[in-house]
């Protein structure tokens, strides 16, 4: 108090000295109930200086505003609401100071306080594609758009994902990464009015997937009867989101124990998720995959589907020895792959929709088999030279149960 009391009494020259080195210095401190105004709304400014030893310490307040030119505010910029308090619709930098006494003693200005006003336009964030959910390696930009008039933007982003983007109004990604994920959400700053702002736009959420996706091929008929045609069916996640799809015939590699895929005719990027085939009479093999983007982005191959053709008189062909459809368990099987080439293995497609290879070792083109009920589902053969042999079913039934079904028979005999 001694001190204010020395300021006070008018040792103007003095009082900078004497008040800049007293340890009750007066601080002065505003602070802002908000930092933007609202559309249509106000923000209140409160000035104090401190210490102060009572309510009627006799401070005047002094508010100054700097947009682009700095000035002292005054009604009707601001609504004068108590001694220290005003409202303010008006954005820009504000700071203010106390001053009391004859000539005026001012305090140091406060820390100013940045309060921006709204603008109406309310930003959109578009991912462009628009896919909801994108994978690991693709491309896609994330944009922030502001409609209505000409006016000049900065833009600023907010997320939660690793990488921000930078202040700009989009942003490509190039290979996507979950260090993208998160929510996003963007406001505008006016280029001419610093002050001016847009509110915040809504969240949108960007789902990076680690996986790799791959199709799910399906081939109908599954038998080839004459003259019928072949439908292909490529179902992907997501199957509306700007897929499109690669047909593919496998060829039998036996030192890749897989195949090869030769690309179909007009199978490359159609629009549609199926492709038929007119006049085929051999059991074959397809594949297919899909693709979206620029740069393109592709899936996995699928899985190879087969579509089988039961006719022994094509280039290859498949005899089982002995000869039936129906065979038990612990039955000894020799299948036999029959056709000019030199190298085989044979195949299995079980009754759960997987494929498998047979005999790991063949005496020459013949494979034995001791029958399990596992063993049930198609079986063909693949030569060296890629091609499909005819194809056959092979159904395992259990012994006991064969045995119990004679009995029966026995009993209506008797
Ligand atoms: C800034 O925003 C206020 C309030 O919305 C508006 O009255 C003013 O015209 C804007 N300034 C500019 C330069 O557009
Ligand atoms: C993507 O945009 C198209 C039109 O451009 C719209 O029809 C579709 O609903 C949008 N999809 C999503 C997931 O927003
Ligand atoms: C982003 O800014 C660039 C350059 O200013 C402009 O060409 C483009 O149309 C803008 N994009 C959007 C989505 O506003
Ligand atoms: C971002 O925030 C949302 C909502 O709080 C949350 O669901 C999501 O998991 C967050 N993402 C990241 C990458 O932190
Ligand atoms: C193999 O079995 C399937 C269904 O069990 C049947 O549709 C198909 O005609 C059979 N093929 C041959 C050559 O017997
Ligand atoms: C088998 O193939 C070889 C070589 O391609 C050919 O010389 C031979 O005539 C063929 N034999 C038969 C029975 O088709
Ligand atoms: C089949 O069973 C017989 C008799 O148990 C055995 O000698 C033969 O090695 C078995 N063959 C295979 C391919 O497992």
């Amino acid at each position: 108090m001694g001190h204010s009391l020395l300021c006070m009494m008018g040792f103007f020259l003095l009082s900078t000295v004497i008040c800049g080195n007293a340890e009750a210095k007066p601080k002065t401190e505003l602070r802002a109930d908000r930092t933007a105004v609202p559309v249509g709304g106000s923000v209140t400014l409160t000035c104090s200086v401190s210490p102060s030893s009572s309510s009627s310490s006799g401070w005047k307040y002094y508010w100054y505003r700097y947009d682009s030119y700095y000035k002292l505010v005054t009604s009707p910029d601001a609504v004068f609401l108590s001694n220290g308090q005003i409202s303010v619709s008006e954005g820009g930098l504000y700071w203010c100071r106390g001053g009391r006494g004859e000539p005026v003693y001012y305090t140091e200005d406060s820390k100013y306080v940045r309060i921006d006003t709204t603008a109406s336009s309310r930003p959109v964030v578009t991912l462009y594609p628009n896919w909801s959910e994108i994978y690991r390696g693709e491309t896609i930009t994330v944009r922030c758009e502001i409609h209505g008039g000409d006016t000049e933007w900065d833009y600023e982003w907010e997320t939660n994902s690793t990488i921000k983007p930078p202040n700009q109004n989009e942003s490509r990604i190039r290979s996507a990464s979950s260090s993208n994920s998160g929510n996003y959400r963007c406001k505008g700053r006016m280029k001419s009015s610093q002050h001016n702002t847009t509110e915040w736009s809504d969240s949108v959420t960007l789902t990076v997937s680690h996986n790799k996706p791959r199709p799910v091929l399906t081939v109908s008929p599954s038998w080839l009867s004459p003259g019928a045609s072949v439908t292909l069916n490529c179902e992907v996640e997501h199957p509306s989101a700007g897929w499109s799809f690669y047909w593919y015939k496998a060829v039998p590699d036996l030192s890749e124990k897989s195949y090869s895929y030769e690309l179909l005719p007009d199978g490359s990027g159609t629009a549609q998720d199926s492709y038929i085939i007119h006049g085929q009479t051999h059991t074959a093999g397809y594949v297919c995959r899909a693709g979206r983007g620029d740069p393109e982005y592709h899936t996995d191959h699928s899985q190879p589907k087969f579509v089988w053709s039961a006719d022994v008189h094509s280039a290859a062909s498949l005899t089982v020895s002995p000869d039936r459809v129906q065979h038990f368990t612990s039955d000894s099987v020799s299948l036999t792959c029959e056709g000019n080439f030199t190298e085989w293995r044979v195949r299995k497609f079980s009754e759960d929709g997987r494929l498998y290879s047979v005999c790991r070792r063949m005496t020459g083109s013949t494979c034995n088999i001791n029958t399990s009920e596992s063993d049930t589902g198609v079986y063909w053969c693949e030569s060296g030279s890629g091609e499909f042999s005819s194809a056959v079913n092979i159904t395992v039934q259990s012994m006991l149960l064969y045995i119990y079904f004679l009995d029966l028979n026995d009993l209506d005999v008797t």
